[in-house]
Parts: C-alpha cells; structure tokens; sequence
C-alpha cells in the first residue's frame, strides 16, 4: 500500500538533514506506529507521504498500481491525497466556521462523491465514532475528545486506502486518547485501510501491528 525507498529531506537553512536514505512499507490492511524523539522528523516523513512536503530524494510509492506521489504535480498529488488518503493532524484542523456535517462531507466534496450521498455517508461515520446527531453542532460547542473523534470521521468518509495520523491523541487526557486510538483502529481496521501513526506514546504504538523507530541513524 506504501513503498518508501531512498527517502532524503534537509529543511532548508539545516545543519544536517532530518533523514537520508529512508526505506520501509505498510502493506494492506497494515498499521503501523512511527515513534522517535521529539524533532526528529516524524512529521516531516508524514507530510512528504502525504504529498504535502517535498523530499530532496527517493520515492514513495502509494496504492497498487503504485503512483509515486513526489514525482507528481500540485494538481496530481491533490487529486491522489483527496482519493486515497485520509490525514488526522494533532491540533484537529476542524474548520470552526463549518457545522461537523460540513466538516467531515469536505472529503467528500473534494473526492467528487455526488453530493445525494453526502448526508448519509456523514451520518454513518459519526455513528461510527460515537456522535450521532452531532451533524448540526459547531465546533466550539464541542470537547477536545469530541473533536478528535470529528476529525477522524473526517478521515475516513471517503474511504481512503491509506490512513495518515499525527499524535492523534497528543491533546488529550490519557483515558479520553486511549478511547479515541481505539475507535480510530477500530475504525481503520473495519475499513481494511492502511495505516501510519505517528505517536509518544508506548501504548498506543504496542495497538499497533508493527512500531518503526525513527532515530538520527535511520529506521530501526
Ligand atoms: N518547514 C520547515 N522548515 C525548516 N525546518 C523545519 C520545517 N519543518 C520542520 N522543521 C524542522 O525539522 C525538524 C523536524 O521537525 P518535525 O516536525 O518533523 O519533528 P517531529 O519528529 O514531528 O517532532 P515532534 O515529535 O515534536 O512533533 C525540527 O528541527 C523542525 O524545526
Ligand atoms: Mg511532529
């Protein structure tokens, strides 16, 4: 599902570069936990898979047939993203000025579902994450842990193949972030999807299938 090969990234105006000659894949219906010390460069791995960094070299391969989303355009690698990809960022990102419903059908709108299944698709996920009738609520009305399951259900309404998570849970309170990594592997596993979740945390990356450390020498 994901190949990344002779990955390299140096930021700009860096000392050294954050990783080089990066290699791993998730297969299938894998999920696998990224860990490794704070600035390391875990976020920065996600973001080049996700198409929304740049790498200085390698590949990475998403879906079969496989597409190499760095060697793709802005437009191409949008397209890609809203296909096949669903992304959980740490602080939310839920619109504040949209309902939850309109929160979550922006998948939906980008991935080119006719808009006639929009309500139901939102309704079934925020089912499935514990918030039915939520559809109509603002964001400032909710809870942290509220929002996170929001931003979830928002990840996966349509159907992505590969699931993107950064500290998911680092917002919250050790009992509500071990309820919300539950229902999102729940989640991801119910879908068949593939998932990579960056986290701090020893308990959320022992749920997980498989942990990649990410370390100043490379994966271990
Ligand atoms: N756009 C950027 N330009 C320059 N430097 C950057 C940029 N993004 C990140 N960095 C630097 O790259 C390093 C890695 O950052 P990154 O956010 O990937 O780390 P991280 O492993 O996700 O850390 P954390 O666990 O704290 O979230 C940091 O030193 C950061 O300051
Ligand atoms: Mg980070």
């Amino acid at each position: 599902m994901l190949t990344v090969s002779g990955l390299a990234k140096r930021h700009r105006e860096a000392s050294r570069a954050l990783f080089s000659d990066l290699a791993f894949s998730v297969a299938a219906g894998e999920i696998v936990a990224l860990v490794g010390e704070s600035g390391i460069g875990k976020s920065t791995l996600l973001n080049c898979i996700a198409g929304l960094d740049t790498p200085d070299d390698g590949a990475i391969e998403i879906g079969s047939p496989a597409v190499d989303i760095v060697r793709l355009g802005e437009a191409a690698r949008a397209a890609l993203r809203a296909r096949s990809i669903g992304f959980v960022f740490q602080a939310f990102h839920v619109l504040p000025t949209l309902t939850v419903g309109q929160n979550i059908g922006v998948p939906l709108l980008l991935a080119g579902v006719p808009p006639a299944e929009h309500a139901s698709r939102t309704q079934a996920l925020l089912t499935g994450v514990g918030l039915p009738g939520f559809a109509d609520r603002w964001p400032a009305s909710l809870s942290g842990g509220e929002l996170q399951r929001v931003a979830i259900a928002r990840a996966l309404v349509h159907r992505p193949r590969l699931i993107l998570a950064d500290e998911p849970t680092g917002n919250l309170d050790p009992r509500t972030a071990g309820q919300v990594l539950t229902l999102l592997l729940e989640r991801v596993r119910a879908q068949r999807a593939s998932a990579l979740i960056v986290t701090h945390s020893r308990h959320v990356a022992e749920a997980c299938d498989r942990i990649l450390t990410l370390t100043p020498q490379g994966l271990e």
